[in-house]
């Protein structure tokens, strides 16, 4: 399957991020056609081209859109989720840095569709680079009309804020997110209701991720047929896969939903030299992992669930045979102990002893029933959190134990890491 550039094509080109370079590129054509229909052909639009949201969880983007209620008094809301921050996962701050526009113009052409007149995108605090170059486009947009009153002498009225968060991986759960967008403590709200029904400040609020936003102006103007030529039936279209760790060129890889992790590996250069695969994650670390069995499964939604994992963020995080699974998955859990946000037992306590016993069984002073335990606590934690961080912190630990139990075992009976530090994942 061959790469397939849309939202990355002129990454490359000096000031790809400025207004003057995105209006060479087409730049707001697609705002252009959307603003000359209603917003209900923008909404049906984007249903039939299929577009499933790219944050992780790949729900219809347009089905998301036609939830928010027709004819109502609430004001309606448009919320971008920039707030990456899985382990691995890093398309949007790139997207972000490289054409901010693409991401605004989609954000009015949203906002346009589901009726907002005020569009929020939240992005990670600590991303100082980003911040800036999208505040630099949103002035840019205003001043070119594309923002504010009247929008291209459409009658249509939109301002955009670009939100700084405080650098909170719970932040990135869409209920969260708006807790603290309205001011308060970032903690998971009771879903239902949905956003789509409750969200910001209690009105009818789409919360989309970035790159699923900065998708819609490429298919409003070259319609859905063009969208659906690639990718596959269920998962139609393009997307960006993040290839990060032990591979020859790391980056980003725009290619159709369907690519398999062999032909992006193609792409890229392959394994590091004189090393081969070992286990790989599909969609960043709350994704259960992948070894070299699973090379040729198709890179969409349905083909990396039925080989029992989840495409997730498609941060492809690739892990040679230097690498230490135990220490790796204490590093995550380590992450996701440290995120828990506290709110429920089993997440806030569960993740806590999580990193106990894996610590002791890294360092070689663990015993065989330390493994029972950790598939015991992670099923307390498993379908029994509040939200998905829960669920993701025990990814790794099922699905390592599943491949490599064998690797655990080693570490008590030669007490300690059998890898030499030097050459394991953290020391490279
Ligand atoms: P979800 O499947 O619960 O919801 C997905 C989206 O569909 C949400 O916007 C939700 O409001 C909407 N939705 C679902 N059912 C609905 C209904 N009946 N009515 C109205 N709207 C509905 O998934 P969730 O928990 O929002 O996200 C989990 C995903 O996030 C995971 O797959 C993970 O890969 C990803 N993730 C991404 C991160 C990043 O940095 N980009 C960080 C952590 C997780
Ligand atoms: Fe907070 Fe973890 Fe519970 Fe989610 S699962 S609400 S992050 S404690």
């Amino acid at each position: 399957m061959a790469l397939a550039p849309v939202l990355s094509r002129y990454w490359d080109e000096p000031h790809s991020w400025t207004l003057d370079a995105y209006l060479r590129h087409d730049g707001y054509q697609g705002l252009r056609k959307a603003l000359a229909g209603t917003a209900d052909d923008v909404i049906a639009t984007i249903k039939d081209a299929g577009l499933r949201g790219r944050g992780g969880a790949g729900f219809p983007t347009g089905l998301k859109w036609s939830f928010i209620p027709q004819g109502d008094n609430k004001p309606h809301y448009l919320v971008v989720n920039a707030d990456e921050s899985e382990p691995g996962t890093c398309k949007d701050m790139p997207l972000m840095m490289a054409t901010p526009h693409t991401l605004v113009e989609g954000v009015i052409i949203a906002a346009y569709a589901i009726r907002a007149a005020k569009a929020f995108i939240y992005v990670r605090g600590e991303v100082v680079p980003v911040l800036r170059r999208l505040q630099t486009a949103v002035s840019e947009a205003y001043a070119a009309g594309y923002l504010g009153r009247d929008i291209q002498g459409s009658g249509f009225d939109l301002d955009l804020v670009v939100h700084a968060g405080a650098g909170a991986y719970i932040c990135g759960e869409e209920t969260a997110l708006l807790d603290s967008l309205e001011g308060r403590r970032g903690q998971p709200r009771l879903r239902p209701p949905f956003p789509a029904v409750a969200g910001l400040y209690a009105c009818p609020t789409v919360v989309n991720n970035v790159e699923s936003i900065a998708s819609v102006p490429a298919i409003i103007q070259n319609g859905p047929e063009w969208f659906k030529s690639m990718g596959t039936e269920k998962s139609p279209g393009f997307t960006l896969y993040s290839l990060s760790g032990h591979v020859t060129t790391p980056g980003q890889y725009e290619a159709p939903l369907g690519i398999t992790l062999r032909e992006l590996l193609g792409y890229a250069g392959g394994v590091r030299a004189g090393h081969t695969l070992k286990f790989w994650t599909p969609g960043g670390s709350s994704t259960p992992i992948f070894t070299d069995e699973h090379l040729d499964v198709p890179l969409d939604y349905e083909g990396v669930g039925a080989a029992g994992s989840m495409l997730g963020t498609k941060a492809l995080q690739i892990f040679d045979d230097t690498t230490c699974i135990v220490r790796a998955v204490l590093r995550w859990t380590e992450f996701y102990a440290h995120e828990s946000c506290g709110k429920c037992t089993p997440c806030r306590e569960g993740t806590y002893w999580l990193v106990q016993i894996l610590r002791r069984l890294e360092s070689g002073g663990g015993t065989e029933s330390d493994l029972t335990k950790l598939l015991d606590i992670s099923d307390t934690i498993l379908g029994k959190s509040f939200c998905a961080l829960g669920d993701g912190a025990t990814s790794p630990i099922m699905s390592s134990l599943k491949y490599f139990r064998d690797e655990y075992l080693m570490h008590f009976d030669q007490d300690g890491c059998p890898f030499d530090p030097a050459r394991s994942v953290l020391a490279t």
